[in-house]
Parts: structure tokens; sequence; C-alpha cells
């Protein structure tokens, strides 16, 4: 079922989301060398604490697999769900992708940006700016009237106009009073349902695109998923309600 959200339920979306986006505004200034990635999801769970939500992705279970931290981070070839560690240390060149998610009074918002550490090769900063502006063009197609697959459509066009592979095996996702709702939103045009956009309705949309090829596989820990060449992945997301005035983009700061 494709929940649409009311005009109050909306509201408690909007501060939600608003959360993510003031959280994830304020991580992006830690990033630079030498930062820990444990250092990074230190800062956002103490951030959340304090705002009053509550982290969405600790304690997330995905079969038997329970995610332990409230940051994904994933560095150059990794596309999602990096884990938090001591041990990781951002280096100068590196790209890095900060996933966040919290709820607050029951209902859940849902961000992702990737970013340079300081001095990037020219590679890495045009897999950004595509990877960014295929969200872009993702959301404008969140228009009453039209289906999924258009901002399937669009998203997946634009990244493979640049040469650039979109992910398969992950996908946006309705969300709300759960992390993950129905309906899945997929990065590429495939054979799933296809419902039509309505107002109300509120979606993850989170393009993961791949220099090289889109294929990817999950690391010994059960949830780092790095691409199967080792190439670099970037990811953007932003959780967008479906509005009679067009898409409001919720996870802004
Ligand atoms: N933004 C990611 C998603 O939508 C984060 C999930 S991490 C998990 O799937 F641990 F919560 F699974
Ligand atoms: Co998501």
């Amino acid at each position: 079922m494709i929940h649409r959200r009311s005009a109050k339920e909306l509201d408690l979306m909007r501060a939600a989301c608003h959360t993510v986006g003031e959280i994830l505004a304020r991580l992006r200034e830690l990033v630079r060398p030498g930062i820990s990635t444990a250092e990074l999801d230190r800062y956002a769970e103490e951030w959340t604490i304090e705002s009053g939500a509550t982290p969405a992705f600790k304690g997330y279970a995905v079969g038997r697999n329970v995610y332990p931290a409230t940051l994904c981070v994933s560095i150059n070839e990794e596309v999602v769900h990096g884990m938090p560690s001591p041990k990781r240390i951002l280096a100068e060149g590196d790209i890095v992708g900060l996933d966040f998610g919290v709820v607050r009074e029951g209902y859940y918002g849902d961000s992702a940006i990737t970013m340079p550490v300081g001095c990037t090769s020219e590679e890495a900063d045009d897999l950004i700016r595509v990877t960014r502006e295929s969200l872009e063009r993702g959301i404008e197609r969140l228009q009453v009237g039209n289906r999924i697959r258009d901002v399937s459509e669009a998203i997946q066009t634009h990244a493979e106009s640049h040469g650039y592979g979109v992910v398969r095996d992950f996908v946006g996702h309705g969300i709300g009073q759960r992390l993950h709702e129905e309906p899945q939103v997929p990065n590429y045009v495939g054979r799933g349902q296809n419902p039509r956009l309505k107002e109300g309705m509120v979606l993850a949309i989170e393009p993961m695109v791949c220099a090289g090829t889109y294929e990817v596989e999950v690391l010994d820990d059960g949830w780092t998923a790095v691409t199967r060449d080792r190439r670099l992945s970037a990811h953007f997301e932003h959780s967008v309600a479906v509005t009679a005035n067009g898409p409001e983009v919720l996870t802004l700061a």
C-alpha cells in the first residue's frame, strides 16, 4: 500500500526531514583529511539526540543483520552502507558519501550527500556533479499524474548520457512511518510496478551512480556495498513530497 500523507502528517514529516537536512549540513563542515568515519558518526548521533529525534538507521535490521551506527559513510568505491570505524580515516582526494536518517514523533526523514575530501580528481568531481544533477532531474518529475518510471527514466538518462552506470541492486523508496515503504523507486527503467504519483506521497529518491560498472557486491561485514570494478561511486538522496504545486524537497537545511 502506498501511503498518502495528510496536511498534519506532512507537517510532522517536514519536521523530521528538516532535522536531517540541518545535521547533514553540519556534518559536511566536519569533512576534512584526518577525521575518522567513527568521529562523524559520533557527532551525527549526538546532534540527533540533542535535537530530540532518534537515529533511524541504528538497530535497523535486514534479516539477521543489524546496522550498528547512526550514519552510513561510504568512501570512494563504497556505494552505500559503509560502516563507521575509528580505523577509517578520510584522506585528501577521497570522495565520501554521508547517508543519514532520523525518526521524530513517529515520522522518518532520509537524505544523503557525496562530497570531496580536500582536492579531488576531475573524474571524481564530475561523477559527484552528475549524480547530484541526476537526483535533481528525478525530483523534477515528481509531479501529480506522472509515474514512478518517469522519475527512474530521468535519473538513468542523465547518468548514462555521461557514460556512468546506475546501480540496480539498491533503489529509492516511499518513506513515512517506516524508513522503507512502498513504492520502490528504481534509478533505472525496469519491469517492476509503475504506480501513478498522487498528492501526499512522500518518496526518498536516491541515485547511486558509478564511474564504471553498475554492478556491486557486499563485503564480508554484511553491509558495505562496493563497486565490482572498485571504481568510484557517488550517492545523493532527498525525501520529497508530491504536492499539487509540484515536488517539495523536505530534507533541506
Ligand atoms: N538511506 C539508506 C536507505 O534508504 C540508509 C539505510 S541504512 C540502514 O536505505 F542501515 F538503515 F539500512
Ligand atoms: Co533511503
